[in-house]
């Protein structure tokens, strides 16, 4: 499994015959190398219908035939607009040709960047290449966090940035629930507002928890 990470929220995973993208934030994120023609998803899997993670999904549909899959109200929306939705919500998992997809509750909120509302914010626990992996999306944290880590998580992105989600702080709490092998820090650094030293909180997921934390930059990859 290789994973890459596109940036901000968003990232990349192949096993060598599926292709799947998550909250892909790339043509209005200056902090990002990452070209679109570089992604050939069958499925991108949003978080929530914020700007900053449903981001360039209509021009990635449009281009590779993807379905969307989220929210049931996400995949109303681009069903409107012409692109394949699979509708799920919080609590629902639904196997697809590429791996098992469910819907984990998160806090915060979720509307389109023209208003039209989301649904509810959710995270996302994806089955695939033999790896368990929950991407929290955009979340404060919360102590259910502990059933979600409860099912054995491979791997965890936790937002760290701040003023939009958790910090470092209430994000190393997560990890402590979550105890996860890896942990990979997201949405940080993107804009001035959530700026964060992402070595740091390394630093202090391992001295505090068992789990490897690994910063990426955006386009770094990673063997899974
Ligand atoms: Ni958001
Ligand atoms: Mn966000």
């Amino acid at each position: 499994m290789r994973l890459r990470y596109l940036g901000h929220s968003g990232i990349q995973l192949r096993d060598g015959e599926h292709e799947v993208v998550v909250d892909p934030f790339i043509t209005n994120n200056g902090k990002t190398p990452v070209g679109l023609e570089e992604l050939e998803p069958e499925a991108i899997v949003l978080s929530h219908a914020h700007g900053d993670h449903y981001g360039d999904t209509a021009a990635l549909a449009e281009r590779s035939g993807a379905t969307v899959v989220s929210s049931a109200e996400i995949a109303g929306y681009v069903g409107q607009r012409g692109m394949k939705g699979h509708g799920m919500n919080i609590g629902g998992h639904h196997a697809f040709a590429f791996g098992r997809v469910g819907f984990t509750p998160a806090w915060h909120s979720s509307s389109f960047p023209d208003g039209t509302y989301g649904g509810m914010p959710m995270g996302i626990l994806l089955d695939m290449g033999g790896l368990r992996i929950y991407h929290a999306g955009d979340t404060a944290l919360f102590s259910d966090m502990r059933l979600i880590g409860r099912k054995g998580l491979d791997l965890a992105l936790v937002p760290i940035g701040d003023n939009f989600t958790m910090g470092p702080d209430d994000a190393l709490e997560a990890v402590k629930l979550l105890a996860p092998k890896r942990v990979i820090p997201v949405h940080y650094n993107t804009f001035p507002v959530i700026e964060q030293d992402a070595n740091a909180f390394k630093a202090r997921v391992e001295q505090e928890t068992d789990a490897e934390c690994l910063v990426l930059q955006p386009g770094d990859g990673l063997e899974l």
